[in-house]
C-alpha cells in the first residue's frame, strides 16, 4: 500500500491554517498552492478552540468549506486532530489535566502542549474531538491521511502520571523485590515497601535514582503512545482505508522512543529542523533522514527487524522554508539560498515520500509569527515563494524515484534508552552526549560517502542480515541477547566498531562487573579497568598524529591488536584503539573520541575491509552522493554543498538540475534536457563571467564545453549550492 491515500508521486506542501485567515485569502492560497505544485496540506493541527469553542459545541462549517475548496483545487489533505493544544475552557474545567513539572509547578494554558497525557479528562476529550472529526470527514474526498496530535512531547509528574507509572512498574517488575533489585534500592536507603511510595522522579535533595529516572522515561514514552493509540484505533475504525500517522521530532529532550513507536504508524512522519547553520546542517539532514528511513523499515510478524534495504515509505512532514529559531541562542537564522531545495531533495534521496513544511503561510501574530513559511509576510512576490515554486518543479521531476529503495550495507546502533541513561548527572562525564556520539559516527561515514542505516537493538530482536559493517557509539545499555547476536554476526563476517560506554550496563542501568565494556569485553578482546574522562576541551595525543577527546580508558588488550596508542599523559603507551579478528569478521574498540578526520579515516579502513563501498568512490569533498534503486533502475542524487563548482564522474541522463543564481534565486530544470547536457545557472560555470550561463553542455570526461550525447561515463558539473539527479543506465537487479 502506498500512502498517503490517493496521491501518486511525491508529496509536497505543508501545515495550512485556514482558521487564521479570512476566506478571501483561502482562494489566493489555493491558487498559489497550484502555482507551486503543492498537492498535500496538513490542516487543523492547532484548531481545537475554533472547532470546539465551548465544551461539546462544534463549529465545523469553516473546515467544511476549507476542505471543499482544497478538494476543488486538486489538493489533498492530511487532517490533523488538534489535541496538542487544548483550548482554555478545557484547562479551566479540568485543572487536574494540566501538566506538573518535576519541581511541582502546575503549568497553565497560554501556550501549547499544555496537557497531561495520563489525565482521564484529557484522554476522553481528545477521543471526543478525534471522533467528531472522523465521523464528519470520513468520506471527504480530500482526506488522504490522518495526523494525530503534533510532536508528542509534554512530560508530566502529576498524581495521574504517578498512578499510571506505578501500574506500568507493576507490569514490568511484578513485585517490589524485583523493582528494588533493578533500582539498586539498597543504595541510599531507597528500598520501597509499598507501591504507593513510588513517585515519578520529582525535584529532590541530590542526585535522583538513575533507574527510576530511566524507567519513568520509558513509561512516559509508553503513556504517550497509549494516548496516540486511543486516537489511531478510533480513526481506523471510522476509515480503515485511510492511513494514520503522527509526526516525530528529533532532539535530546524528546520523551518518545521513536524506534518503538514507528511500527504503530502507517507511515513514519518526521519533522526536521537542523540546529547547525554551517556545513553541519547537511550532516544533520542526512542523519535525520537515515534515522527516519530506518524507523520506517517494516516489522515482520515476530517483531524482528527486517534485512537491510527494505523500505516502508516515510515522509518529511515539517521543515523550515527559511528562517529558523535558535531559541538557545536567542537569534533566528536564515537558510542560505539553495538550502531549502537541497535539504528537501536530500530527504527524498534518502527515501522520503516528499517534502513538507511548517508552514504554508506566515501568520500575522502568535508566538511563531516570524517563523518562515512558503508564503512569507512579503507575499508571493518573494524569493522564498519563488524557491518554493522551483522546489515544486523539482519534486514533480523526481516523481519517478518515488518507490525506489535506498541500499545501505553499513549501520549505526540507535537506542533512545541508552541516550536517556547517559543523561544521568552521576556518570563520570556530563560532557558525553549520546546524540553527539551518534552524530560523530554518522558524520564520519557521511564524509566517507557511505550511506548508513540505523539499527535499534531495543526495538525488537536484532537482525543484522545484509549489513557488513556496524558502528555502536556509546550503546550504554545492553542485554545478553544483543551481545550474543553481535558475536554471531561478527564470527560470520561482520565488521563491528564499538565505542566507549557501550555495553557497560544492563537494561536496568546496573554496571556489568569484571571490567568494561562489560557485555562486549570478550568479543572485542579487551578489558578496560578504569575510566579517565577528559574535560570538555581536554585532548590527548594518540599515535599516528591523531587526537583523542572527551574520554580515555585504561585498556588492556586480551586478544585484540592495538591499532592506535595513547601518546601522552598517564596512559602513554596503552592502547587507545584496538582490533580483533573474530571468525570471518573483526571487532574494533575505540576507548576515546577520535578527532573527526581520524574517525573518518578509521571507518574508511573498516569499510574497505568489510567491502562497503562509498556511493561514488571518487566524489570530491563537499559533494554528497546517494543512490536509490528500483529493480534495475538506479537514480544517483548529487549535492554540492560547497561554494565552488565541482566535477564528478557519473553516468546517466539528467533528471533534475537545481542551481542557485547569484541573485539568490533558485532555478530547477529537468527532463527536457538531453543526456549529457545540464542547465547550469551560475556564474561560476564560466570562470570570470559572474553571470548565469543558461544551458551548458557537458562534455566527455575531462573536456568541458564539448557537447556530449549518449550514455557513456562522463564528468558532470554540479553547481555550487546546487544538485543534480541522474538516471543511471540500467543494471542487472541485485
Ligand atoms: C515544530 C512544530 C511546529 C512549529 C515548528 C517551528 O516542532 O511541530 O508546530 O512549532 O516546530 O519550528
Amino acid at each position: 500500500m502506498r500512502w498517503p491515500k490517493g496521491l501518486d508521486g511525491l508529496c509536497y506542501g505543508g501545515d495550512y491554517n485556514p482558521e487564521q485567515w479570512p476566506e478571501t485569502t483561502w482562494v489566493e492560497d489555493v491558487e498559489l498552492m497550484r502555482r507551486a505544485r503543492v498537492n498535500l496540506v496538513t490542516v487543523g493541527v492547532f484548531a481545537w478552540s475554533r472547532l470546539e469553542p465551548r465544551p461539546g459545541e462544534y463549529t465545523v462549517d469553516w473546515l467544511d468549506r476549507a476542505l471543499d475548496l482544497l478538494h476543488r483545487g486538486g489538493i489533498r489533505v492530511v487532517l490533523a486532530t488538534p489535541t496538542a493544544s487544548p483550548p482554555p475552557w478545557f484547562s479551566l474545567a479540568h485543572p487536574d489535566a494540566l501538566p506538573v513539572t518535576a519541581d511541582g509547578v502546575r503549568l497553565r494554558h497560554g501556550s501549547r502542549d499544555t496537557y497531561c497525557a495520563a489525565a482521564p479528562a484529557y484522554r476522553a476529550a481528545a477521543r471526543r474531538i478525534a471522533a467528531m472529526l472522523a465521523d464528519r470527514y470520513r468520506d471527504h474526498p480530500a482526506l488522504a491521511m490522518w495526523h494525530v496530535h503534533n510532536e508528542y512531547g509534554t512530560v508530566c509528574h502529576c498524581p495521574h502520571a504517578a498512578d499510571a507509572f506505578r501500574r506500568w512498574l507493576r507490569q514490568r517488575y511484578g513485585d517490589l523485590d524485583r523493582l528494588n533489585e533493578a533500582w539498586t534500592g539498597a543504595f541510599w536507603s531507597q528500598g520501597y515497601s509499598d507501591w504507593t511510595q513510588i513517585d515519578p522522579p520529582r525535584a529532590t535533595q541530590y542526585l535522583s535514582n538513575p533507574t527510576q529516572v530511566l524507567d519513568f522515561r520509558r513509561f512516559w514514552s509508553d503513556e504517550l503512545l497509549a494516548a496516540y493509540r486511543d486516537q489511531r484505533d478510533l480513526l481506523r475504525e471510522h476509515t480503515p482505508d485511510v492511513p494514520v500517522t503522527t509526526n516525530y521530532v528529533f532532539g535530546d529532550w524528546v520523551p518518545v522512543d521513536h524506534a518503538r513507536w514507528a511500527r504503530e504508524a502507517d507511515l513514519v512522519a518526521v519533522d526536521h529542523y537542523p540546529t547547525e547553520i554551517d556545513g553541519r546542517a547537511e550532516e544533520q539532514t542526512a542523519l535525520a533522514a537515515d534515522l527516519a528511513r530506518s524507523w520506517s523499515r517494516p516489522v515482520d510478524g515476530d517483531g524482528a527487524q527486517p534485512p537491510a534495504g527494505r523500505l516502508r515509505p516515510w515522509l518529511l512532514m515539517e521543515s523550515a522554508p527559511n528562517l529558523i529559531y535558535r531559541y538557545a541562542e536567542g537569534t533566528a537564522y536564515a537558510k542560505e539560498p539553495g538550502r531549502m531545495l537541497r535539504h528537501s531533495v536530500a530527504h527524498v534521496a534518502r527515501g522520503s515520500r516528499g517534502a513538507m513544511f511548517f508552514q504554508w503561510r506566515a501568520p500575522r501574530g502568535g508566538a511563531e509569527a516570524f517563523h518562515s513559511a512558503m508564503v512569507p509576510h512579503a507575499g508571493a512576490d518573494s524569493r522564498t515563494f519563488r524557491s518554493a515554486v522551483q522546489l515544486g518543479e523539482a519534486l514533480r521531476l523526481l516523481a519517478a524515484t518515488d518507490t525506489a529503495t535506498v541500499a545501505a550495507r553499513a549501520a549505526i546502533g540507535w537506542d533512545a534508552a541508552s541516550g536517556w541513561a547517559l543523561q544521568h548527572p552521576g556518570l563520570p562525564s556530563e560532557h558525553i552526549s549520546y546524540a553527539d556520539e551518534v552524530a560523530a559516527a554518522h558524520r564520519a561515514l557521511w564524509r566517507c560517502g557511505i550511506t548508513t542505516d540505523f539499527v535499534c537493538p531495543a526495538a525488537g530482536p536484532l537482525d543484522l542480515t545484509g549489513y557488513r559493517m556496524l558502528v555502536l557509539p556509546a550503546l550504554y545499555l545492553m542485554d545478553d541477547a544483543v551481545a550474543d547476536t553481535l558475536g554471531d554476526w561478527v564470527r560470520a563476517g561482520g565488521h563491528l566498531v564499538v565505542s566507549y560506554l557501550s555495553g557497560v550496563a544492563d537494561p536496568d542501568a546496573r554496571v556489568r562487573l569484571g571490567g568494561y565494556p562489560g557485555a562486549l569485553r570478550e568479543l572485542l578482546g579487551v578489558r578496560s579497568e578504569e575510566f579517565l574522562p577528559l574535560g570538555p576541551d581536554g585532548t590527548e595525543p594518540l599515535s599516528g598524529g591523531r587526537t583523542g577527546r572527551l574520554w580515555r580508558e585504561r585498556v588492556e588488550a586480551r586478544g585484540a591488536e592495538p591499532v592506535l596508542d595513547y601518546a601522552g599523559g598517564v596512559l602513554a603507551g596503552h592502547p587507545a584503539v584496538t582490533r580483533r579478528s573474530v571468525g570471518a569478521g573483526a571487532a574494533w574498540y575505540l576507548s576515546t573520541r577520535l578527532d573527526d578526520d581520524g574517525y573518518r579515516e578509521l571507518l574508511a579502513v573498516v569499510a574497505a575491509e568489510a567491502g562497503v563501498a562509498p556511493v561514488l568512490p571518487a566524489a570530491s569533498a563537499g559533494v554528497e552522493a546517494v543512490r536509490r534503486v528500483d529493480g534495475t533502475t538506479r537514480w544517483l542524487f548529487l549535492f554540492n554543498h560547497g561554494r565552488e563548482e565541482t566535477v564528478v564522474a557519473a553516468t546517466g541522463e539528467v533528471l533534475v538540475c537545481g542551481a542557485v543564481l547569484p541573485s539568490g534565486e533558485i532555478l530547477v530544470a529537468g527532463d527536457a534536457l538531453p543526456a549529457g547536457e545540464i542547465l547550469l545557472a551560475v556564474g561560476a560555470g564560466t570562470p570570470g563571467s559572474g553571470r548565469p550561463t543558461g544551458r551548458w553542455p557537458v562534455g566527455p570526461a575531462g573536456v568541458s564545453g564539448t557537447p556530449g550525447r549518449g550514455r557513456g561515463a562522463r564528468r558532470v558539473r554540479v553547481p555550487p549550492g546546487g544538485l543534480l539527479v541522474l538516471r543511471e543506465p540500467d543494471h542487472p537487479a541485485g
